[in-house]
Formats: structure tokens, C-alpha cells, sequence
């Protein structure tokens, strides 16, 4: 088939790599011109563990085609699908002018035979409704699916080649056995490929590691109405931020009543109801849809005239993380001002070099607002911390070297090179062997085997 991907970011460049690695003719449009010419030179514009190989290669055999042009794309293509941004406004609602913008290029390049557009943004419910009268109106032959992508950064890769479930939304029967084909054939191609190499990053959140699915895709689908299909993608993180903020929640009883959160939620997580995913407590959710998605749905709820109460109580614990760990640190220490603090990680989460709403910068900032020196590190995401951070903090290129006379250390994202690093050689060239796993990630044994004082989350 010939199809274009309109938005070339984490969902849109990750699937139109892979589709055209399954054999697909792909172009994979943007409007920005940087990233078009850096995917042309068969790389990423953004680092995703095993996304830059794929790239390469089908930039090397032609099956991928960056463009920046409508009028060369939409014409040839049978499957058009819209994964562009959709940013929070200030009202925290979700900004859909790219969608629409993107949405309305395609309706004005459509002709002749029938086209089917597959909406994969995050979006409002109603969304691809309005879609669908902008084409009537113009009088354009256009079926409207809405297909939500559930692939999470730095396991984005995976998440595309091995999906839990397939959901697909709309009216046309033949418009979504069309597209149902399309991704059957890439789960096939998937059976292929190496997913060790893959995986670094599955085990981070998650206890049910993937491996080849062994369910026939046909059986993973979910066809429903375009609303359920809209709201099931905002619905889906909005549960993921809860699970989350409810494990952070029961970290400061924890905390309080002398139990250990770890051990807490590895005894609930054991039942099958529950789940252990997504129970990690630590400096909170970030990124660009959580913190997002979860305002857009209350803005949703809002809307109709329900107050989504629970949500909004959800990101207020989930925001109030920072703060807790910088007071934390400011009673130990006696005070911030002129203290050498360094911060491990800069990324939202590990296997990222994103760090849109990201809890370590935030972490940043608190501290140098409140006097201290801060010095940090991140194997990946230091140049977009940059744009950010300014020269507010010191940006150093090893572990060693931020911890060299600093008065605290703080794991702000996991890494693994944070988590297997050398803390009795770290140790030493600290002013103070202060040590704060605001992930939970270390070994408290073992750190204060070699003399560090530790504190966690909840433990
Ligand atoms: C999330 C969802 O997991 C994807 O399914 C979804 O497709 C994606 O949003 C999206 O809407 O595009 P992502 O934001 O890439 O994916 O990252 P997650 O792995 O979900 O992590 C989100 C945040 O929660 C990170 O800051 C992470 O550190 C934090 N987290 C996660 C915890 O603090 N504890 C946990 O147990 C899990």
C-alpha cells in the first residue's frame, strides 16, 4: 500500500518507519523543515532506543519518503493517518489547529477514488465527527476512523510492533478492515524481528514483560463508535496517572506509619485485580501526555457539566511531588541556600531524551530558585534540558563529576547507568554522602552499607 503519516514525532516517525520496513510504500510528512532533513539523513530527530536503525534502512531502500508536501503525498496514497500534536492550551484544553490545519490540507488534496483517514492524535471526543463534516462540506469522498496509539516513549518501538490491543473507531465497515490489514501485516513482520535488543527500557513500570503476542492480532481488535474510540485513549492515561498518584498518596502513609512503599505495593500488585505496573511511586508523572491528557479530560468532563473531581485530585498530588522532596531535603540539609545540590537525570522517565513536564527539571528549578548550586546529568537529554534550564544549572557529562563536593545527590530519573553506578567511589568525592532515590530505584542496604544516609519515597 501506499500511505502518508502526517507528523513525524514519537508515534507518527515510529510508525511510518516500521510500516515501511513491513514492505509499505511511506511518506511520512511534517511541516517542519529541520526534522524532514534530518530524517532524510536516516536518522531520528529525537533519541528512541532501535528507532534510528529501522530508519535507516528504509531510507536506504526508498520505502520511506520525508516530505513537507501535500500536494505529492495525499494524491497517491490509500491511507492517510494524522498523528500531529495537540498541545494544552491555556485553558488546559487540548489545541487542535494542527489536527484540523492538517486535517483540511488532506480534504483539499483528496480526488477521486475514496481515501481513508485515520485520525491517531489525542483528541477531544467529537474530533473526528468534525472531521468528517469538514469533508462533507467539501464535497470530498472520505471515510474518518480514530485509531489511538497507545505506544509509550522508549519503548516505542515495541509498543508498535507488539500492540496489547488495536483500537479502531468509526462507521465504514471496509474503511477499518482496510486499515485492520495494514497493522495485521506489520504484527506479522514483527515475528521477525529481534526483541531482546528492543527492551532495555519494558521493565522500567511494567511487570508483564512482552514477548512475541501469541493472540492473532484479528483477536486484539477493538472496533467500536469514533467517540468510545476518542474517549478510550484519554480514558487509558487517565487511569495510568491515578494508579500512579494513588501510589505516591500511600508512600506518605507509609512514610509515616513506618512501612515501606515497595513492599506495599509488591503485596497488593500481586493480586490480579490490581496489577503491579504503574504502582512505582517516585517524583510523579510527566511528559508530553500525562500531565496533558489528564487536564484535557477534566476540560472534557467540564464541558458537560461534570466536575472530574478525582482526576483533578490526581494531578495535584502528582504536581505536589517536588515540592515534597525539595522540603525534604531543605529540613535535612538546614536550609538551601548555597548548597551544592546534584540532580541525576534530566529526561521525564528513562530511555528518553524528553523532557517536556519533566519532574527532575522542575526539580532544577526549585532548587536554584531557593539559592542552591545545581549541577546535573543525563546520558540523552541535556541539549533539550538546555533550551529550558539555560544557564541556570552546571550541565556536566558524568556522574562523577556532579557528585564531586556536593552536599546532596539526588536520583531524579533512572537511568540504568544511575542505578548500577559506583556509589562507594561516588561517595567520596561528596562533601556530604547525602543521598535521596526519588524513584526508588537504588539499594538502601547497600548505600548504607558504604555510609551514605538514604531517603526514598515512602520507605
Ligand atoms: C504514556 C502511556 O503510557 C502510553 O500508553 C501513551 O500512548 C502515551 O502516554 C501517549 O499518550 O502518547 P509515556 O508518556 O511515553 O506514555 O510514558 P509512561 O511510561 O507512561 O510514563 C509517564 C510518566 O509516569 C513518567 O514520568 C514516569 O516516570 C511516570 N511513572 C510511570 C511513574 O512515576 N510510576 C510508574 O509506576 C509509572
Amino acid at each position: 500500500m501506499t500511505i502518508t503519516i502526517i507528523g513525524a514525532g514519537y508515534v507518527g516517525l515510529t510508525t511510518s518507519a516500521l510500516l515501511a520496513v513491513a514492505g509499505h510504500k511511506v511518506y511520512c510528512l511534517d511541516i517542519d523543515e529541520e526534522k524532514i532533513k534530518i530524517i532524510k539523513s536516516g536518522k531520528s530527530h529525537f533519541y528512541e532506543p532501535g528507532l534510528d536503525s529501522f530508519v535507516k534502512k528504509v531510507i536506504d531502500s526508498g520505502n520511506l519518503i520525508p516530505t513537507l508536501s501535500y500536494a505529492d503525498s495525499i494524491p497517491e496514497s490509500e491511507i492517510v493517518i494524522i498523528s500531529v500534536g495537540t498541545p494544552q492550551n491555556d485553558k488546559g484544553e487540548f489545541n487542535l489547529t494542527y489536527v484540523f490545519d492538517s486535517a483540511s490540507k488532506v480534504i483539499e488534496q483528496v480526488s477521486g477514488s475514496k481515501l481513508v483517514l485515520v485520525q491517531k492524535s489525542t483528541v477531544p471526543v467529537g474530533t473526528g465527527k468534525k472531521i468528517t463534516s469538514m469533508a462533507k462540506s467539501a464535497g470530498k469522498d472520505i471515510d474518518v476512523l480514530s485509531c489511538p496509539e497507545f505506544l509509550a516513549e522508549s519503548t516505542a518501538v515495541l509498543d508498535t510492533l507488539n500492540m496489547d490491543r488495536f483500537v479502531i473507531g468509526g462507521e465504514s465497515n471496509d474503511a477499518k478492515s482496510k486499515v485492520i490489514e495494514l497493522f495485521e501485516g506489520l504484527d506479522d513482520f514483527s515475528k521477525t524481528v529481534d526483541y531482546t535488543k528492543l527492551a532495555e527500557f519494558q521493565s522500567i513500570y511494567n511487570t508483564e514483560f512482552k514477548t512475541y503476542n501469541k493472540i492473532p492480532f484479528k483477536d486484539r481488535v477493538i472496533s467500536v463508535g469514533i467517540e468510545s474510540a476518542e474517549l478510550i485513549k484519554v480514558t487509558a492515561n487517565a487511569y495510568l496517572s491515578t494508579k500512579i498518584s494513588f501510589a505516591n498518596s500511600i508512600a506518605r502513609i507509609a512514610e509515616g506509619v513506618g512501612a515501606d512503599i515497595t513492599e506495599v505495593m509488591d503485596g497488593i500488585g500481586a493480586d490480579r485485580r490490581i496489577g503491579r505496573s504503574f504502582l512505582y511511586a517516585g517524583l510523579g508523572w510527566g511528559g508530553g501526555c500525562f500531565p496533558k491528557d489528564t487536564a484535557g479530560l477534566v476540560a472534557i468532563a467540564d464541558d458537560i457539566g461534570f466536575d472530574f473531581e478525582l482526576l483533578k485530585a490526581v494531578r495535584n498530588i502528582n504536581f505536589s511531588q517536588v515540592d515534597y522532596v525539595v522540603d525534604r531535603v531543605k529540613s535535612i540539609l538546614g536550609g538551601l541556600e548555597n548548597k551544592s545540590i546534584a540532580i541525576l537525570g534530566l529526561s521525564f522517565k528513562p530511555g528518553t531524551s524528553d523532557v517536556r513536564e519533566s519532574p527532575a527539571i522542575k526539580l532544577a528549578k526549585a532548587f536554584t530558585n531557593a539559592g542552591s548550586q545545581v549541577s546535573t546529568y543525563d546520558p540523552e537529554a541535556t541539549n533539550e534540558a538546555k533550551k529550558i534550564l539555560k544557564d541556570d544549572v552546571i550541565y556536566a557529562s558524568s556522574v562523577e563529576e556532579i557528585a564531586t563536593n556536593s552536599d546532596f545527590m539526588i536520583l531524579a530519573t533512572e537511568w540504568p547507568e544511575f542505578v548500577s553506578a559506583d556509589y562507594e567511589m561516588l561517595g567520596k568525592l561528596m562533601k556530604q554522602k547525602n543521598i535521596f532515590d526519588a524513584r526508588n530505584a537504588l539499594n538502601r542496604i547497600e548505600l548504607e552499607d558504604i555510609g551514605f544516609k538514604y531517603y526514598g519515597i515512602g520507605r
